[in-house]
């Protein structure tokens, strides 16, 4: 008989697709700041006539722009109402057909049913489901494949190739949901998809005089599907969660953790390629040895360029996050180094929600 609390086999993220307002531009933004490289593409040469994407990579990591060519295509009503964000958060299968089975039979709604496309290279399977508010998971198949993305999907190679700014992989991808919605979505990835909790914290771990929140982190057998669910919490005055539903009209992904193994390296890269981070006050550093003990790295050097440094009882971490990547306060990256650690940075919330309010002030949003 199977096992109901089997987790579903997910050999790590295939891509993340962004849903745009402007494709060609937003694919320049993730070249010129953030050194992905130019990989694919698929629009109306491709004989689309809703959508442009461009498919962009750097080491394990591929991002998929997505932008309408139409108003009444599904992208333009998605960017009216949440504005750029990301819709898809596809995982890398053995079986698409199996995985849509299994998920589907334990309650997950269809986003769209098994489909094969093919070409030259060989096939790829695709399913999908829903999770929280109008995100989905594509399920990809692709070991009968050789191409450079997927059928239907022609290579991209223009002149401009700028060099890559050292990111990795993807460390987590981060949920905000709505009011009383976090143990929903929680029970979804442990039921529907055989995912365990790791962690939970809630408004005693992390809040300021003024604003909180509650989370619990649910991972996959391997760890290496690690998603955090945040919910708002009451505080005083408007938590960074709750601008983020505000704004986004309703739940979805928060933000993405890329990794490094050199995170001075790739801040610097990228606050010289124009990616803004939360400002860090340098009392941030003041006896910090004391809170995190000793460690590899000078910490005048992660003064200096603003990393923030956690410590769990398996090492520790570097991280530090940018602010929102488009214009609606929604979306943000986080750029993180683990030296061991396999928690989150709760240590770091505490600094993060006071800058976070900070700018939240100047928004008006606090
Ligand atoms: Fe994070």
């Amino acid at each position: 008989m199977e096992n109901i609390s089997k987790c579903l086999p997910i050999n790590g993220t295939d891509y993340v697709e962004f849903y745009v307002g402007n494709a060609k531009q937003a694919a320049h933004f993730y070249q010129s700041a953030f050194g992905f490289q130019p990989i694919a593409f698929a629009g109306l040469e491709t004989g689309l006539t809703d959508r442009v994407s461009y498919v962009l990579k750097q080491d394990k990591i591929t991002f998929v722009l997505t932008g309408a060519l139409t108003p009444d295509s599904e992208v333009a009503v998605h960017h009216k109402k949440h504005g750029d964000g990301v819709k898809v958060i596809a995982l890398w299968v053995d079986d698409a057909t199996k995985a849509f089975e299994d998920t589907t039979s334990k309650g997950a709604e269809v986003d769209f049913e098994p489909i094969t496309k093919s070409d030259d290279n060989g096939k790829v399977v695709l399913s999908s489901i829903k999770t929280y508010g109008e995100t989905v998971h594509t399920f990809v198949e692709r070991k009968d494949y050789n191409g450079i993305f997927m059928p239907g999907f022609i290579e991209w190679k223009p002149e401009y190739q700028p060099e890559d700014t050292g990111l990795l992989y993807v460390d987590h991808i981060v949920g905000n949901v709505d009011w009383n919605e976090m143990d929903k979505v929680a029970s979804y990835y442990r039921d529907v998809m055989g995912f365990e909790q790791l962690i939970s914290f809630d408004d005693k771990d992390i809040s300021t005089e003024f604003t909180a929140l509650k989370s619990k982190v649910m991972a996959n057998d391997n760890m290496r599907i690690k998603f955090p669910i945040n919910e708002p919490a009451k505080g005083k005055k408007k938590s960074q969660v709750e601008e983020y539903l505000d704004f986004y009209m309703g739940s979805g992904p928060q933000h993405l953790a890329l990794a490094t193994d050199d995170i001075v390296a790739t801040i610097d890269a990228l606050r010289k390629r124009g990616v803004d981070f939360l400002h860090v006050p340098d009392t941030y550093y003041d006896n910090i040895t004391d809170r995190i003990g000793e460690i590899d790295e000078d910490i005048e050097v992660l003064k200096r360029n603003k990393i923030l440094i956690d410590r769990d009882d398996k090492g520790y971490l570097l991280q530090l996050f940018s602010k929102p990547v488009e214009d609606r306060p929604t979306f943000f990256f986080e750029i993180i180094q683990r030296k061991n650690a396999v928690s989150f940075g709760k240590g770091n919330f505490q600094a993060l929600f006071e800058a976070i309010e900070l700018e939240q002030q100047s928004r008006g949003t606090l």
